[in-house]
């Protein structure tokens, strides 16, 4: 068993790979923090694979107040690509996995059974979930006939064979939550493999807006792979243990985007308001997502935590890892027979996913001025300032990420915090780095020291901060005590350590 290097690359002495790809300088226009990984696969020409909808998992079983179900982590050879097969890790074999839908208030019980040939943990993104279901990185749920004298053996933690049951109690309001791997120093290539998927929320007063739905309502998950030449996905993992190889430590970032696991598809709509409900499940790239084509923008109406007060309009939306943006787009703007894509303005407009416009439609849907009664929090008296930095760190040599200073260490917890304490965390960094705590959602307060940014509206789980740049949010726990995580959430710098624990009281 190892237990010495929590993700840091044993590279004596060198200073790793430069910033390449960081922000250069300019405010508008910043970059990708993370390194290309091209294909050696030839690449599919875009818009010819039709865009996957997830399927929704059912349950086995419910009761008055829960519903339980099963899920299979298993490979699968999935035709991603065309005419090629890609083994992926899924959650039932699928990539992204199947999504939940689920009410607020009732408990989500998930049996997860591992056949996997390496240990998995499940954490639920955005869940107010207690402690032992969080996916503390060390409980690991290990394979039921796998070879268990590998890496992946951990001391500290809960284990268990084959099989690990996680509650969700869902008492929050209505949010598109996401579940994925994270098992410890091993997150980012288990989830690159496949291991992520959509939990959503609903409740009352979401039902009750008349937004777009039913198949006017689109789950997009988007994701950067990139691909071996027989199809199988390339990740650079160090040779030697966990973590990537330096060269990749700022992320990888790779030359195909899948959105639900297609590559580049193509998706026909009526000429009608849709929702479109963001994901970026990307381990290290941004986007600037825009139409190619005017005159759509889209209507921002909810954040990772839910329904803003009121919607915004904006007309690019910029997206980091983790993140979810909730949008209403009107392509009744568009005449049938019209095409538009999104790109990525952060990638020389690279293409994202294409809209058909086919024919008009009748559509009863509205925005209301008034989405939620999320009141944004006053400054409260009293309250507990924290500051977390996020920086790449030397330690004995060894290359790596840092909060505090500190490489991610299970045993040391970096704050104790009270339950229903306000407290305001202020996150510092050196580059790019998606910031995101589990437990509670927060509110960003200020951004640069000024006003909140254009994309910091409403209850947030994960926030971009961007290079040498100071965030202020506030945040309060609740109900569960325990050990939580704050991490980055470019998943190369969370396995190369830039995690850190604390406790809540
Ligand atoms: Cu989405 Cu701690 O992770
Ligand atoms: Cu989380
Ligand atoms: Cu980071």
């Amino acid at each position: 068993m190892k237990l010495s290097r929590r993700g840091f690359l044993a590279v004596a002495g060198g200073t790793g790979a430069a910033l390449t790809l960081t922000n250069c300088g300019s405010e508008a226009k910043p970059a990708q923090a993370g390194e290309l990984l091209r294909s050696k696969a030839p690449l599919p020409e875009p818009f010819k694979v039709p865009l996957p909808i997830p399927p929704v998992k059912k349950p086995i079983r419910t009761d008055t107040s829960a519903d339980y179900y099963r899920v299979v982590q298993g490979k699968a050879s999935l035709e991603i690509l065309p005419g090629l097969k890609t083994e992926v890790m899924g959650y039932d074999g699928l990539l992204p996995g199947p999504t939940f839908d689920v009410r607020s208030g009732r408990t989500t019980v998930v049996e997860q059974v591992n056949e996997l040939d390496v240990s998995t943990v499940v954490h639920l993104h955005g869940g107010h979930t207690p402690a032992s279901s969080d996916g503390w990185p060390l409980d690991l749920l290990m394979p039921a006939d796998g070879d268990h004298s590998g890496h992946h053996m951990m001391a500290g933690g809960d284990m268990k064979m084959g099989s690990r049951t996680y509650t969700y109690p869902n008492t929050q309001r209505a949010a598109m939550l996401w579940y994925h791997d994270h098992t410890m120093d091993y997150t980012a290539p288990q989830v690159y493999r496949g291991l992520f998927g959509l939990h959503i929320i609903r409740d009352d007063e979401e039902d009750r807006l008349p937004l777009p739905a039913g198949d006017r309502e689109i789950p997009l998950v988007i994701a950067d792979r990139a691909f071996a030449a027989d199809g199988s996905f390339l990740y650079p993992a160090a040779k030697d243990g966990p973590g990537v190889e330096t060269s990749y430590m700022e992320g990888v970032v790779a030359d195909v985007t899948l959105v639900n696991g297609a590559p580049w598809p193509v998706h026909e709509v009526d000429a009608v308001r849709y929702r479109l409900r963001f994901l970026n499940a990307s381990n290290a790239r941004r986007y600037e997502l825009a139409f190619d084509k005017g005159p759509a923008t889209f209507v921002q109406i909810g954040s990772d935590g839910g329904l803003l007060d009121a919607p915004v309009e904006l007309r690019t939306l910029v997206i980091a890892p983790a993140e979810r943006f909730d949008v209403i787009v009107d392509f009744s703007q568009y005449q049938p027979g019209d095409e538009v894509t999104l790109v990525n303005k952060l990638d020389n407009n690279a293409n994202v996913l294409r809209f058909k416009v086919a024919r008009k439609a009748t559509d009863d849907s509205s925005i209301p001025a008034k989405l939620s009664s999320c009141a944004v929090l006053p400054e409260p008296a009293g309250v507990v300032r924290r500051k977390w930095l996020f920086h790449r760190g030397n330690a004995n040599g060894h290359q790596g990420w840092t909060i505090n200073g500190k490489a991610f260490d299970p045993a040391v917890m970096q704050a104790q915090v009270k339950l229903d304490q306000f407290e305001i965390w202020s996150f510092v960094t050196d580059v790019h780095h998606p910031v995101h705590v589990h437990l509670a959602p927060f509110q960003v307060l200020s951004r640069g020291g000024g006003k909140p940014g254009g994309y910091d509206a409403g209850w947030k789980d994960t926030v971009a901060i961007r290079p040498a740049e100071v965030v202020d949010v506030l945040v309060r726990f609740s109900a569960h005590k325990g050990k939580y995580l704050i991490h980055c959430h470019n998943l190369e710098h969370e396995d190369m350590a830039m995690m850190a624990a604390f406790e809540t009281i």
